[in-house]
C-alpha cells in the first residue's frame, strides 16, 4: 500500500481530487469513460468539493465520467443522509454529468425492500466492465463503505458473494444501507482509502500495523494500486 501524506484535511482532499481528475482525463484521452465510485463520510464530501472548485476542473468531459457509491443509505431519494445527494450538492450541481452514467441506488422511496435494492444495484454494478478508482472514507473503527469490523455477514468475499449487500443495524447511522462488498471494491483497478483528523489515527495505525488484516480498509486491494491518502493527524500515531 503506498502511502501520500498531505499536512491537513483540506491539503488531502486537493490532492486525491488532482490525482482522480488526471486519472479520468487520461482514461478519456483513450476514448474511454472512467467510472468512479464515490464515498460518502467527511473526506467523501471533501474531495467532491476538491473536485468542484479544483483549477483543472474542466480539462475532463464530466458528461463521460461514470459515478455509483461504495455505500448508500437506506433513505428516500433527496433526504439529507444520502451520499448521492452529497454529490448533487458538492460536485454535480457544478459541473455537467449524464443522468444515465449515475448509478443511484435505490431507497426506500422505491417500493423496493431493501435486499431487492441491494439486489438491483448488485445487477448495475455487475454490468460495470471496469472500475477506475474506489474511493473509500475510513472510519475510526477502520470501516469503509457499510463494512464493520466483526460483521462476517459484510466480509463475505467467497465466490458466490453478492456484488451488493443489504445492511442491517450498522454501527454508523443510519442503521441499514447497501454496500459495494469486498470482491466489488477489490475489481477496482485502484483503492484509494482516504483518512484525515486524530480521529483516525488508531484506525491508520492499526492499517499499517500488525493487525491490519482485522480491519475492512485492510481488506479491500485495488488490481493495480491501493493507496492510503492521509492527513498529518491521521498518521500521528
Ligand atoms: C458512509 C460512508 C462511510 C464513511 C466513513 C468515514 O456512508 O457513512 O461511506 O464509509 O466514508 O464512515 O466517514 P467520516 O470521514 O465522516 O468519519
Amino acid at each position: 500500500m503506498r502511502i501520500e501524506r498531505s499536512e491537513t484535511a483540506r491539503d488531502l482532499a486537493a490532492s486525491c481530487a488532482t490525482r482522480l481528475l488526471e486519472v479520468c482525463r487520461l482514461a478519456q484521452a483513450g476514448g474511454r469513460i472512467p467510472t468512479v465510485v464515490l464515498t460518502g463520510g467527511s473526506m467523501g464530501a471533501a474531495t467532491l468539493t476538491a473536485l468542484a472548485t479544483h483549477d483543472e476542473r474542466d480539462r475532463i468531459d464530466w458528461s463521460r465520467v461514470r459515478f455509483l457509491w461504495g455505500d448508500e443509505r437506506w433513505v428516500p431519494a433527496g433526504h439529507d443522509d444520502r451520499n448521492d445527494r452529497l454529490a448533487d450538492e458538492r460536485l454535480f450541481g457544478a459541473v455537467g454529468v449524464d443522468p444515465a452514467l449515475v448509478h443511484r441506488a435505490a431507497g426506500p422511496d422505491s417500493g423496493l425492500t431493501l435486499e431487492e435494492a441491494a439486489s438491483g444495484y448488485a445487477d448495475v454494478v455487475d454490468r460495470i466492465d471496469r472500475i477506475d478508482v474506489a474511493l473509500n472514507g475510513v472510519g475510526p473503527d477502520g470501516h469503509i463503505a457499510s463494512l464493520f469490523p466483526g460483521r462476517d455477514d459484510l466480509l463475505r468475499d467467497d465466490h458466490d458473494t453478492p456484488s451488493v449487500l443489504p445492511v442491517r443495524s450498522s454501527p454508523k447511522p443510519p442503521a441499514e444501507r447497501v454496500t459495494l462488498s469486498l470482491p466489488s471494491l477489490r475489481r477496482a483497478e485502484r483503492v484509494w482509502l482516504v483518512a484525515a483528523g486524530a480521529e483516525k489515527a488508531s484506525a491508520v495505525s492499526r492499517l499499517l500495523g500488525d493487525d491490519a488484516p482485522l480491519l475492512p480498509a485492510a481488506r479491500a486491494r485495488g488490481r493495480t494500486e491501493t493507496v492510503l491518502w492521509a492527513d498529518r493527524a491521521a498518521l500521528s500515531r
